[in-house]
């Protein structure tokens, strides 16, 4: 029987890891308790359990006008006073020389999947981080795109050498290459990358790009929750220095920044010395939002540039966010200095929502994670390892659980 579907969907069927374990998690809550430990999602909640909706974010929300709420966005390329207000919240007072464009998206998913979308054919191959985010496959897929992976780590470092193998000979293949770069706060090791790591990539795809035209597409939704505060962003200015057949797409995203996960507002921020590449990246980016998505979120946007060009607003946010930020370095030099001490392996982890427990075997990762979750504890599966949200879990629920996950392994 032929089907319904296009060759290409037939057969697709979402199963979202994440949620799944969400699920699981929630019926055993149900059941037993305070005693189960939800380490599954990528929300933050506080030291009582409680999701975390900022109330210097959300309060502000409640003064935005019901029309402003109910209305269209004025610009499918997104409205003006946001766009200006996440190019100077990115860039400040930083000397960014490379011309820019943004382009407002349903958050930061809709950046990374309409980038995928316009720079490679059908068939071509999108290269991700072997250690990454589960969408960036169902993107790739999604736009008929193959896959190929780098390696992440090497050591406690950046595996440069996998890097530059793996764009090279992909560069030789297609004559193109799309590269994903999750940094800062990488999804789900919580790595990031050193200053000097990012010079050599920025020098490597520079030669690379004399063969063809190289695309970083460098997703930042953990910009915000960096230990070094709007001090990381100064990464930015190194952009300044690619070469003229390289474009960088910063996917910046709100979901994260201003604890508005469902109020679907990010961008894509293009940065190009090829003016007219950029022109076009932005035309083509323009044309696929009204074709897929139409238009942002109209009020979340205005919530945006309202903190961001309010000094008074902008203070009370930064403070509370601040305090999140501290609430994670505590807890995951928690979690990681008794993985140390009682030697449950995790992936080098800096700052972020995540820390990842390195387990390479897929048959004893799953093991693992099953007797986990008989033990009540709730982790999320992801390639090459068992992903611990410390963006979820308590202090209090993380003392003693590194020990408690090595002696159940
Ligand atoms: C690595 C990474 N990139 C991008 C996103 C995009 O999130 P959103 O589409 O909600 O902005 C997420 C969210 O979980 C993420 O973990």
């Amino acid at each position: 029987m032929s089907s319904f579907l296009n060759t290409l969907s037939d057969g697709k069927e979402m199963v979202d890891k994440v949620f799944k374990a969400a699920v699981a998690c929630n019926e055993a809550k149900a059941i037993y308790g305070d005693v189960v430990v939800d380490a599954t999602l990528g929300t933050l909640f506080n030291e009582e359990g409680i999701f975390v909706a900022f109330d210097s974010v959300w309060n502000t929300y409640e003064t935005i006008d019901k029309i402003q709420k109910a209305k269209y966005a004025s610009s499918i390329q997104g409205n003006p006073d946001f766009n200006n207000a996440v190019y100077k919240w990115l860039f400040g007072d930083l000397d960014i020389q490379t011309p820019c464009e943004i382009i407002a998206s349903p958050g930061g998913a809709g950046a990374v999947s309409s980038t995928m979308k316009n720079i490679l054919n059908p068939g071509e191959t999108v290269i991700k981080p072997n250690l990454g985010w589960g969408p960036y496959k169902t993107m790739a897929l999604e736009c008929a795109l193959t896959l190929t992976d780098y390696n992440m780590f090497k050591g406690n470092s950046f595996d440069i050498e996998d890097f530059k193998n793996t764009l090279s000979t992909v560069m030789d293949k297609q004559k193109r290459v799309l590269v994903i770069i999750n940094d800062p706060c990488h999804n789900p090791s919580g790595y990031t990358m050193t200053s000097n790591e990012w010079d050599q990539i920025i020098s490597f795809v520079n030669e690379l790009s004399k063969k063809g035209p190289v695309i970083i597409l460098n997703d930042i939704a953990y910009v915000d929750y960096t230990n070094t505060g709007s001090i990381w962003k100064k990464h930015f200015e190194k952009y300044n220095n690619i070469a003229k057949n390289v474009m960088v797409v910063i996917a910046f995203s709100c979901s994260k920044t201003l604890t508005a996960y469902g109020a679907r507002v990010g961008a894509q921020v293009v940065l190009t010395k090829d003016l007219e590449q950029l022109n076009a990246f932005k035309n083509a980016s323009i044309y696929s939002a009204r074709s897929i998505w139409s238009t942002v979120n109209n009020s979340a946007m205005k919530l945006f540039s309202t903190i961001m060009n309010d000094d008074i607003l902008k203070s009370a946010y930064l403070k509370e966010k601040q305090f999140y930020i501290d609430l994670l370095k505590d807890r995951a030099s928690i979690f990681v200095s008794e993985a140390k001490e009682v030697g449950l392996e995790i992936y080098p982890h800096v700052e972020g929502f995540f820390v990842t427990i390195k387990i390479t075997n897929n048959i004893e990762k799953e093991k693992l994670n099953i007797k986990l979750q008989k033990n009540h504890i709730f982790t999320v599966e992801v390639d090459g390892g068992l992903r611990v949200a410390i963006c979820s879990v308590s202090r209090r629920k993380l003392k003693g659980l590194a020990k408690r996950i090595k002696e159940i392994m």
